[in-house]
Parts: structure tokens; sequence; C-alpha cells
């Protein structure tokens, strides 16, 4: 076999993934818009999380402050986000209450979907059971693929309100389970969930020796109800580790920041692990995520006036052209079943996805890029202002009228 076939299974079994194949999709597009007789309406991209929304001024301005001081252009190891993460637990002891010790609780990351893909490695062997709900974000079911691990699904089910079925799993299952993988608020579902599903999690993981990652991006962006979270249960330390992020409360998606507050000997592993790969953000940047936390604290508030009012919107003009939505209780999503005229010409979410971006230039994400749970649905992500989404269902409509 030549050198070049020859790469890790590990990377053979991430593939190419449905992301990448949208990409060239809109690429393809793109290029096809621009030709002057296409006489093709411009992408409108619904497919991607990454927010039309403004960051606070003062975390850019923070940033922009810090770039020309030497130390940020310098490599920045652990010691040095201390005020990052003293900040961080200021925030936590503000939000929930909790005290969390800086030194030993608190992980800077490059995102959450670092920190999750990466956990994986710190505390499983290979071959070794984690629990993952399906559907679930990318980087949960990837980062148990780069470790090896062997990936028990938990599928959830919109007769239950995308509720957690923990019941389901019968009792050698959870004896032989070394890591739960849980989020709610919930992307792709766009469910707010319920503390009380995050409490029978914490449960079962201490009573089996779980170690329970709860990635928790959405927490202030609940729309409906409050965010359920790790850091809420008392007993957090004893199993836990909760990811946090600046991408969806701050804007802050491009400058790569977030966090992880868990339980001390969880922080040192996966500290450890990313030692041996990055070496944390620029100080400038985490200088920016301070002024986020410190003076723009209610940022993720004025967003949910934006969102409630983009997701009704949306909601009223996709139900005008027959396309029901189900209630999304959370920003940024809508998840939508597959129209009924889609599924009787038999197209699957990724070909449905594919026509509808052809036929409208609308892009959104086909459902089975979140596991076999979303095959049937599509993701359409709230990220563009209300008038551009509602001339989106309009033309998504005349489309589906079509099919
Ligand atoms: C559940 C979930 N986790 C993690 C991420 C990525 O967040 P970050 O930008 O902090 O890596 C997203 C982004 O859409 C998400 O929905």
């Amino acid at each position: 076999m030549p050198i070049s076939e020859r790469l890790s299974q590990r990377v053979a079994q991430l593939g190419s993934g449905v992301f990448a194949r949208n990409d060239q999709r809109k690429l393809a597009y793109r290029r096809r818009q621009a030709e002057p007789a296409a006489g093709l309406p411009p992408l409108l991209d619904l497919s991607l999380g990454s927010t039309d929304l403004p960051p606070p001024p003062q975390a850019i301005e923070a940033i922009a402050a810090a770039l020309d001081q030497p130390q940020s252009s310098a490599y920045c190891l652990q010691a040095a986000t201390l005020p990052f993460r003293e900040a961080v637990a200021a925030w936590a002891g503000r939000r929930f209450g909790v005290a969390v010790d800086p030194q030993r609780e608190v992980l800077l990351l490059v995102g959450s979907q670092e920190g999750t893909a990466h956990l994986p490695l710190a505390v499983l062997n290979p071959g070794e059971p984690a629990l993952l709900l399906d559907p679930c974000y990318p980087s949960h079911r990837g980062g148990l693929q780069l470790a090896s691990a062997e990936t028990v699904l938990l599928p959830l089910d919109p007769q239950q309100g995308w509720r957690p079925a923990f019941e389901l799993l019968p009792s050698a299952s959870w004896d032989a389970l070394r890591l739960m993988v849980l989020g709610f608020p919930h992307n792709p579902t766009a469910t707010t969930g319920d503390q009380a599903w995050i409490d029978a999690a914490v449960a079962r993981a201490i009573d089996h020796d779980i170690v329970l990652a709860h990635d928790n991006p959405y927490v202030d962006l609940a729309l409906d109800g409050e965010a359920p979270a790790l850091l809420r249960h008392p007993d957090w330390r004893r199993c836990g580790i909760e990811f946090f992020s600046f991408s969806k409360g701050w804007c802050l998606g491009g400058y790569r920041l977030a966090f992880a507050i868990g339980a001390p000997w969880l922080i040192t592993a996966l500290g450890q692990l990313k030692a041996i790969v990055d070496f944390n953000q620029s100080l400038a940047l985490q200088a920016g995520a301070i002024a986020a936390l410190e003076q723009a604290p209610h940022w993720p508030e004025q967003l949910r006036q934006v969102y409630r009012e983009r997701r009704d919107r949306m909601a009223a003009a996709l139900g005008a052209q027959g396309w029901e939505v189900p209630h999304a209780s959370m920003a940024l999503y809508h998840w939508l079943p597959l129209p009924a005229a889609a599924r009787a010409g038999g197209l699957d979410s990724e070909a449905f996805c594919a026509a509808l971006l052809e036929g409208t230039g609308v892009c959104l994400t086909p459902g089975n890029g979140f596991g076999p749970g979303g095959e049937g649905w599509q993701r359409l992500a709230l990220v563009h202002p209300s008038d551009q989404l509602e001339a989106a269902a309009a033309r998504m409509g005349a489309w589906l009228q079509q099919l």
C-alpha cells in the first residue's frame, strides 16, 4: 500500500464528515453564483452556529490594548493564565454561587470543542466504553474516536422531549462505562433541558465511578427556563467537569476562548494532556475574555432578546410555508424534521440539504452530521437578521411547493 494511503485507522474512522462536504457544496454554489449569467440568488448560510451579532466592545478593546505588549507574543504557560482563571472562578461564584479554586479547578481552553475533543484522551484507555447522546455535537463523538473508545449511544427521543432516558441502559452497561458526555442546553435539538436530567446523571456517575463531562456553551442562552448546569449540583467535584465558552454568550467564536471547571484531578489530567498539544491562547486574548466576564457580564441577556425574536419570526415564516417548526427553547437554532414532500421523495437529510442549497441558495446542516439519531432532521442557525431569515423561508417554501 502506498504511504499516502497508509493513514491511521483513527483518521479513516473520522472520515471527511458532513460539515466538510457541506463546505464543498457551499464553495461550489458561490462559484456558480458568481458567474454573470447564472442568475442564482446569493448564498444564505444558516448552517453554522457562528453569529452575526457583535461581541462586547470592552473585550475587543482589551485585546487591542494588549496586542503590543511583549508578553502577548510570548508562549503562555499554565502559571501565566492565573488572572484568567481567577476571573473565571469569580464568574462561577456570581453565576452559580459556588466557590471554585482558580488554582486547581479551572483550565483555559482553545474552544469548548477542543476541550471536549481532548478530554477522552485524558480519561479513557483504548476500548473503554463511553456514553454519548445521539444526536450530539460532533466533537463529542470525534473525541471518543480519537481516544479509540467504545461508543455507547443513548438515543434521544423527540416524543420524550429529547430527555436522556438513562433507565434504558442496563445496569451492566452502567458498571462498564468510564465516561458520560452530555450537553444541555442541547445542540442540535434546540432543547434547554432540565436540571433533573443532570442531577440524575451525577447520581449515576457517582454510583458507577463514571467521569461526567457536561458541555455547556449555551448556559446563558436558554430562551425558556433556566439552563441546567453541572455546577448547580453540590457533588460536581466528585465526578465531573463542565465546559463553557465565549463563542456563544459573548459572540467571540473566532477568538477560540473557553474554559473548563471541574474536579481537580480531571483539570490536572486534561491540563497535562493539553501541555503536549498547545501553549494556551495569547495573554492578549485572555485579556479580552477577562474583560467580557468582568465588564460585560450581561452581554448574553440582550442576545436572548434578539434570538427570541428571530426564533419566533422564523417559526411563523416557515409555518406559513407549511413547514412545521418544533418549539426551540434555546438559542441559536431551529431543529426541523424533513418536510413531508422530502420524505415522500425519498430524500435523506444530506440529500435534502444539498438539493435545498442548489434550489434556493439557503444552506442548512443535515441532521446526520450529529449522529444516526439526527437522520431525518435539519438544523437551521438563526445567525442573520429576521428579515433575511423570512426571505430564506419564502425561498424555501417556494422550492418545497415544487418538490
Ligand atoms: C455543544 C457545543 N459544544 C461546543 C461548541 C464549540 O464551541 P467553541 O467555539 O467554544 O469551541 C459548539 C458550537 O457550536 C456546540 O454547539
